[in-house]
């Protein structure tokens, strides 16, 4: 089988032709039948000085009134001193799809006389919503993971037509490496198209200069030319200069669109020669979003997670697993009491052989003593016996006994017979 032959290590794979229908041609429809069964989450961040029109433009985009009518803002005076985190939840369906959408609003941002620090609560809620994120994937039962992460993030710049601010390129800054940040010029009807191109241009300039990343439409070797010429029509749009309107006006010729209506005529939010609202919403929502969820997954969330977790100490990913993994710990700490024990048996065991040794050696010692002394004690015996038997052939034969000499020199005594 050519295929199996190793070519450098890796088997060559030959192209073969299917004698008739297998099935698996039926994958993208069986993993589409799963998808919308499940549904989908997706959640967008909206920044931008109050009354840029954030919520009119949610609203446009998912062609629903998510954001009701708002009340005028009360007097500075009475207003919160620091930027809120709010978000709006809502359930949409479009022809059986379902979409979990959130929207998180920022109000406050850019409102105070010194936003030094605007962007901060909005970097924490982005790694807390990390962090909620990091601690379900480390629960036992993963089985229902809701995925709260910010998935894109519309930064509204104010329609000026000089560049961009210092509160945009700090947050710019402190954000493009934790959210998809996609850079958007608001109320672009209050610009010309000349305006519109030239403002465009020191923007990115301004992004180029500070290195800050805006989200792409990814585009891929094998993808057919339409879709690589699609993905560079929206890069081309960047920033995309968008007109809200959750209202129908009647245009000149009598269509009934979404725009904004003005003396001079009819702002079309869905034409594209009028604005880059389309453009937008194939970015967030009709191409893109599933990119823009994976892009947030594989790299923005995983960049985070090793940081944080190296942060923590935790220097390789065999180690994050187990610090990470309640059940890999229980095993390792198993595996150390095991150990443990093993080596206090251990210790334990030579103690006890030590203790038998020393005993039998002090028995040994105590059989020798015993022994030599029962040998001395038999050999005193034996010589008295011997010593005696002298005497008694001594005394049967008749012979006096040869006294024993005391120290003094002098006889002790005679035997008499
Ligand atoms: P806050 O909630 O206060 O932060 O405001 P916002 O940014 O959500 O703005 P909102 O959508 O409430 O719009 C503020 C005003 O601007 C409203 O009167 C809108 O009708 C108007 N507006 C919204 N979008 C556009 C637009 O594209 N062009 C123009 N000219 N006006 C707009």
């Amino acid at each position: 089988n050519p295929s199996l032959v190793p070519n450098n290590g890796v088997p060559s794979v030959i192209r073969k032709k299917l004698m008739g229908y297998v099935g698996f041609a039926n994958l993208p429809n069986q993993v589409h039948r799963k998808s919308v069964r499940k549904g989908f989450q997706f959640t967008a961040m909206v920044v931008g000085e109050s009354g840029l029109g954030k919520s009119t433009l949610i609203n446009t985009l998912f062609n629903t009134t998510l954001y009701p009518p708002k009340e005028p803002l009360p007097p500075a005076a009475e207003r919160p001193k620091t930027v809120a985190i709010e978000s709006i939840g809502a359930d949409i369906e479009e022809n059986g799809v379902r979409l979990h959408l959130t929207v998180v609003d920022t109000p406050g941002f850019g409102d105070f006389v010194n936003n030094d620090d605007s962007w901060k609560p909005i970097v924490e809620n982005i790694e807390s919503r990390f962090d909620s994120y990091l601690e379900q994937e480390n629960r036992v039962n993963r089985m229902k993971v809701v995925d709260n992460r910010v998935h894109a993030c519309l930064y509204f710049i104010q329609p000026t037509g000089h560049s961009l601010k210092e509160i945009d390129i700090e947050f710019m800054r402190r954000l493009h490496t934790k959210v998809n940040l996609i850079p958007v010029i608001a109320k672009a009807d209050t610009m010309t198209d000349e305006e519109i191109a030239e403002f465009k241009e020191r923007i990115l300039s301004d992004i180029a200069h500070h290195n800050i990343h805006i989200f792409q439409a990814p585009t891929y070797d094998n993808e057919d030319e339409e879709t690589i010429a699609e993905a560079e029509e929206i890069a081309s749009k960047i920033p995309f200069a968008v007109v809200g309107s959750d209202k129908v006006v009647v245009a000149p010729d009598g269509r009934e669109v979404r725009g904004r209506a003005y003396p001079w005529g009819v702002v079309e939010v869905d034409n594209e020669e009028h604005c880059d609202f389309v453009k937008l919403r194939q970015m967030l929502v009709r191409t893109y979003m599933e990119e823009l969820r994976e892009y947030t997954n594989d790299v923005l969330y995983e960049n985070w997670r090793t940081e944080k977790l190296v942060s923590m100490g935790v220097a390789q990913d065999s180690t994050v697993f187990k610090e990470i993994n309640p059940a890999a710990r229980m095993q390792e700490e198993r595996v150390l009491h095991e150990a443990k024990l093993a080596k206090m048996e251990a210790e334990m065991k030579m103690v006890f052989q030590q203790k038998v040794q020393e005993k039998e050696a002090k028995l040994k010692q105590s059989e020798e003593e015993l022994y030599a002394r029962h040998k001395e004690m038999k050999d005193a015996l034996e010589k008295q016996r011997a010593d005696l038997e002298e005497k008694k052939k001594k005394i049967e034969s008749g012979r006096p006994i040869t006294p024993e000499k005391n120290t003094t020199g002098r006889r002790k005594g005679f035997l008499r017979t």
